[in-house]
């Protein structure tokens, strides 16, 4: 592959929908882990980051290993569904270059889910809809891991035609909120109609189809916004109290580089504050959302990643590099 395509980062892809649609079990399918288990009531509470190496999505697909993804991997945010969380939402739509928006296809599109619509549509963001549940439509055979076609070969006349009416529905509620859309390996014009993917995140039927849709179409509609650029654009996720680290911020780190030592400005409810970044961390894989974190140390990460550990969740970071005035980059960090 040429130098071009090495210069890529990763996209940052925000998982939407309705509350229950699957958001988060779709992401442990993926990740092979279990934090959906541990949330309470089964229901997400705050926003957050994972980052899917190349590595990882080349095993959950068919791809041969001579075949390039040009992006290094995935930054996927998840986001919670349920109607009192639209300020995590707003910050997950906005932070984004693409969305996956998860409709349960037994249930059709819901509030949230015309919710999440409206956001992308208002701040232009592409999305695919990933038509989640397919096993539970009645009858259906599971294929573990299969792609969709493979899997819908398997079922009955029936299911397929249940399958069929279903997608037919969703589509048509997805053109009453202004989409066009079509199911993506029918989809003939890639670029403008919005690709639906079913899935199931509980057997992985249509999740190879995800993966490869995701890391193929986005550098194709997106190449230039996607190129790596030395400018640290960096916005704060969470900001926690750390037993072992005292204050830590919860980062996600767009485009360019942070360095350990890195003297950052960060907006506080006090004012901008100065301060030089001591660990640069990010947390290796848990497979339960209540187990103890453990992180990797690292002396630099470069974007897209998530995962720098006093500020306003939503407000961006500004990193000061030798050179650059101080008083300018605090003075920045007031405005945001
Ligand atoms: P919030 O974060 O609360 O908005 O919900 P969510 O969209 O993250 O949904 P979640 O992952 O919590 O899943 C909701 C319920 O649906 C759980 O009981 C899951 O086990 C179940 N579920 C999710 N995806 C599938 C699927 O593909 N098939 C089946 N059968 N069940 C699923
Ligand atoms: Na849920
Ligand atoms: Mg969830």
């Amino acid at each position: 592959s040429s130098g071009i395509d090495k210069e890529l980062r990763a996209p940052i892809c925000c998982i939407l929908g309705h509350v229950d649609a699957g958001k988060t079990k779709l992401l442990d399918c993926i990740r092979r882990s279990n934090v959906q288990g541990g949330e309470a009531g089964g229901i997400t509470q705050q926003i957050g980051a994972t980052y899917l190496p190349v590595e990882n999505i080349r095993e959950r697909t068919s791809l041969k290993a001579e075949a390039t993804i040009k992006v290094p991997g995935l930054l996927v945010i998840d986001t919670p569904g349920h109607q009192s969380f639209s300020n995590m939402r707003i910050r997950g739509s906005s932070l984004c270059d693409v969305a996956v928006v998860v409709v349960d296809i037994t249930r059709g599109l819901e509030n949230q889910t015309i919710e999440s619509l409206d956001l992308l549509k208002h701040r232009n963001v592409r999305f695919v809809v990933a038509l989640n549940k397919v096993d539970r439509l009645y009858g259906w055979k599971t294929c573990p891991n299969a792609p969709i076609a493979k899997a819908l070969k398997n079922q009955s006349d029936d299911v397929r035609s249940k399958f069929i009416w279903r997608v037919t529905e969703v589509v048509t509620q997805l053109k009453e909120n202004g989409f066009n859309a079509a199911l993506y390996y029918e989809n003939k014009k890639i670029k403008e109609v919005v690709n639906i993917v079913p899935t199931s995140s509980v057997s992985a039927e249509g999740i190879p189809d995800l993966l490869l849709l995701l890391v193929r179409w986005v550098p194709e509609i997106m190449m230039e916004r996607l190129t790596y650029v030395n400018n640290v654009e960096c916005t704060v996720l969470e900001v926690n109290k750390d037993k072992d680290f005292g204050t830590t911020i919860d980062v996600v780190l767009i485009n360019g580089a942070l360095r350990k030592g890195d003297q950052i400005v960060v907006c506080t409810k006090q004012g901008p504050v100065t301060t030089n970044i001591r660990y640069l961390l990010t947390p290796y894989p848990t497979k339960k959302l209540k187990a103890k974190a453990v992180y990797k140390h690292h002396e630099e990460l470069k974007a897209a990643q998530g995962g720098l550990r006093h500020a306003i969740p939503g407000t961006a970071l500004i990193v000061v590099k030798l050179g650059d005035d101080l008083e300018q980059a605090e003075a920045a960090a007031v405005q945001e």
